[in-house]
């Protein structure tokens, strides 16, 4: 049977990773995969989350199964982290949150449901959108379309491709956006936006599947989940994806949760029952820690005001590296403006170059990003800023860095 399997390679982010950790050069730079780093290029776990750990190993008892919904107290809390305690959909018993391996699981547990609820259902993702969203989603068997999203020109959001996109999708269809960061490009949509395109989709009856996988690390806890919260309060159903992996520094530990929002607290009841036995399908359980961390963290106080605290400061860190790169690549590559990189949020922006280019600056300068030229802005530091961008002035002088 196996000898039909073709080799195949990685996609173009597990790849980096890989070539990334085999480069023996000490200049090296990894603008690659999506986790933030501090100032020394490290990926800490913040202090809040250590703190919330170490109660957590002296407090348990027992690693018996918690089932298949995940922890309850976790679910019930991310509900209020991403809607905010007094949400309307909340009050009115309308959302229901199922622990997930990650906000990957999540997106793929979604996806299950959507085809299970509608299997002729499509899917209509940003162009570009991130490189595992394809399989996540079509690995449940529903199809993809495309819509356009960014406008390389400007290094903004393309919004009236977007709207003249939706505009002509039959109703039912499925949309998925970037809650905030949006990933690859770094260009979200404003608040405006986001209210114009509320009564699209309201007046389109389009279902909003909604991935926010970096809650806080754009312009805010609540500001970050502004289009989140707004669609959940006024239309009929609502789909989201979260991820704990990079606000709580838990990528590992595989934490997040899928929510759905429907008309009624009976039709929520009815779509978990569902989403219970398609993820008793898939994984059976999520895993425990991560979630059961976040439960004990979010719980506590003081230590939620430590760890917003932290949040805090990994945005500001990165929002403090969008200026002063912008800056460096003005002085080192005066004939081209950068300047959209500072009015970009979250860890990422689509840098702009060419293919070509961006394999020149990993093959002659050992500075990694994504082919696509997406940078991880949180992977600049002090001490590689100006060698990043006397690299780019080289690159597209069509030269080598001193
Ligand atoms: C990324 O976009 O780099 C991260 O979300 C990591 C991943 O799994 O691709």
């Amino acid at each position: 049977m196996f000898e039909r399997l073709e080799l195949i390679t990685a996609d173009s982010i597990l790849s980096l990773m890989a070539a990334f950790r085999a480069d023996p050069d000490p200049r090296k730079v990894d603008l690659g995969v999506g986790v933030y780093r501090d100032d020394r290029g490290e990926t800490p776990v913040p202090a809040a989350v250590r703190a919330a750990e170490r109660t957590l190993l002296e407090r348990q008892t027992t690693k018996t199964y918690v089932g298949p919904a995940g922890n309850p107290g976790f679910n019930q809390e991310m509900a209020r982290l991403v809607l905010g305690s007094d949400h309307p959909a909340l009050t009115a018993g309308r959302v229901r949150l199922i622990q997930s391996p990650g906000g990957c699981g999540a997106l793929r547990l979604g996806a299950e449901l959507i085809r299970h609820a509608s299997p002729d259902s499509v899917v209509h993702l940003s162009t570009p959108t991130w490189v595992n969203h394809t399989p996540l989603l079509s690995g449940s068997g529903l199809k993809l379309e495309r819509y356009p999203y960014y406008d390389a020109a400007r290094g903004a959001v393309s919004f009236a491709g977007m709207l003249a996109a939706f505009e002509q999708l039959p109703p039912r269809a499925v949309v998925l956006l970037h809650a905030s960061c949006h990933n690859p490009t770094g260009a979200d949509l404003s608040q405006g936006e986001w209210r114009e395109l509320l009564s699209l989709v309201k007046r389109r009856q389009l279902l909003p599947f909604i991935d926010m996988a970096y809650q806080g690390l754009g312009e805010g806890l609540d500001a970050d989940a502004f289009g989140l919260r707004l669609f959940c309060a006024e239309l009929p159903e609502v789909m989201f994806a979260v991820s704990c992996s990079k606000n709580f520094g838990l990528y590992r530990e595989r934490a997040g949760a899928l929510g759905v929002m429907c008309e009624s607290p009976a039709e929520a009841d009815a779509a978990m029952s569902q989403l219970v036995r398609l993820a008793r399908g898939l994984w059976s359980m999520p895993p425990d820690h991560g979630a059961a961390i976040v439960h004990g963290l979010l719980s506590d106080a003081a230590l939620k005001a430590q760890w917003v605290a932290e949040v805090d400061a990994m945005r500001e860190r990165v929002r403090g590296l969008r200026r002063e790169v912008v800056r460096q690549l003005a002085e080192h590559c005066p004939g081209r403006d950068f300047g959209f990189i500072a009015r970009h949020n979250g860890m990422f922006s689509l840098f702009g170059i060419t293919t070509a280019q961006v394999r020149e600056l990993r093959a002659r300068h050992h500075v990694y990003m994504v082919d696509d030229s997406r940078m991880n802005v949180a992977g600049l530091s002090r001490t590689n800023l100006e060698y990043f961008a006397r690299s780019v002035a080289a690159v597209l002088a069509g030269g080598t860095a001193r």
